[in-house]
C-alpha cells in the first residue's frame, strides 16, 4: 500500500476529478451526520392499507412533474425566475453558488440557448459573462446585435461541478423552465448554441456541423406559432477552434438576414 498523498498531489487529484471549489470551510463527516433512530421494541400494528387510487386520481410526482407545474404557473419571465428560485429538485442547485437564469430582452425576437453556466456565470448569477460570453457579445456585435435585442439562457440553470456536461436527468429537470421561458418570450427565432442545446431543443442527434444552416419548427402547446430554430457552434468551442469563427459569422449573418426579412410590419 502507498502512504498518504502529499497535500499538493491530493489537490491535483481533486482537480482532475472535477472538484474545483470548496463548498464549506470545514470538512463534513457524513457518516456521523446520519442520526440513527433508536430501535423500537415492537412496531405498532399497521393500519389497513387504503385501496389504491385509480390512475387518473393519482398525483403525478417526481422532479420533472414539479418543474412542469411550477413553470406552467408562471405568467411572466420574472415569475418564472422566482419559480426557479423555489425549485429544489435539480441536484446541480446543491453545488452551485447562484441561480443563472437569463439575460437580455424579454421581448426579443431572438432567443439563444447555451449549455450550462460556467464558473464566472455561477459567481455573477448571469449567463454568458465569462470568456465564452465575451466572445458571444463580440459575435453578436459583428452582425449589429447586442443583448438588448436577444434573450440568452441555458439548458440548465446551475453550474455543473467542474464544468462537466449536464446529465440527462439534470437537463430533464430544467427543461420545463426552458420551454416556459421560450413560451413567455415567444420569439420568432431560436438558436441552440452547441450540441447539448441542439440535442435538447431541436430533438436531433446530428452534430452541430450537420444542423447549422438548417431551420426547424420548434413548438409547444402554448406557443401561438412555431419558433424557427437552428443551431450553431458554441462560443466555448470557438475559443478552442478559432478557425470555425468564420462559419459562425456566416450563420449569424444568415440569422440576421432572416430576422430582418421577417420583421413584422410596424
Ligand atoms: N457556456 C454556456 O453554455 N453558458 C453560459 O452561460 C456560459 C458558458
Amino acid at each position: 500500500m502507498t502512504g498518504p498523498m502529499a497535500p499538493r498531489d491530493l489537490l491535483a487529484w481533486y482537480l482532475d476529478a472535477g472538484v474545483d471549489e470548496a463548498i464549506g470551510d470545514r470538512p463534513v463527516n457524513r457518516y456521523a451526520a446520519v442520526a440513527r433512530p433508536a430501535p423500537v421494541a415492537e412496531p405498532p400494528p399497521a393500519p389497513d392499507p387504503a385501496p389504491p387510487l385509480p390512475a387518473a386520481a393519482r398525483a403525478p410526482s417526481g422532479p420533472v412533474q414539479t418543474a412542469y407545474d411550477l413553470a406552467a404557473a408562471a405568467a411572466s419571465v420574472e415569475a418564472l425566475g422566482r419559480a426557479l428560485e423555489s425549485f429544489d429538485d435539480c441536484p446541480l442547485k446543491k453545488t452551485a453558488t447562484n441561480l443563472v437564469f437569463c439575460d437580455g430582452s424579454e421581448t426579443a425576437r431572438l432567443i439563444m440557448i447555451g449549455e450550462a453556466p460556467g464558473a464566472e456565470e455561477d459567481r455573477q448569477g448571469c449567463p454568458f459573462v465569462g470568456p465564452s460570453g465575451q466572445l458571444l457579445d463580440r459575435m453578436l456585435a459583428s452582425v449589429g446585435l447586442d443583448r438588448t435585442q436577444v434573450l440568452i439562457s441555458n439548458t440548465v440553470f446551475w453550474r455543473p461541478p467542474g464544468n462537466r456536461t449536464p446529465t440527462t436527468a439534470e437537463i430533464a429537470a430544467c427543461l420545463p423552465f426552458v420551454e416556459r421561458l421560450i413560451e413567455l418570450v415567444d420569439p420568432a427565432f431560436l438558436v441552440a448554441l452547441g450540441g447539448a442545446a441542439a440535442k435538447t431543443l431541436l430533438a436531433r442527434n446530428e452534430s452541430v456541423g450537420k444542423l447549422r444552416g438548417k431551420w426547424f419548427p420548434y413548438s409547444t402547446p402554448r406557443l401561438p406559432r412555431p419558433v424557427q430554430a437552428t443551431a450553431t457552434y458554441h462560443p466555448a468551442y470557438l475559443l478552442r477552434s478559432p478557425a470555425q469563427k468564420r462559419a459562425v459569422w456566416r450563420d449569424l449573418l444568415a440569422i440576421k438576414k432572416k430576422m430582418t426579412g421577417d420583421e413584422p410590419e410596424a
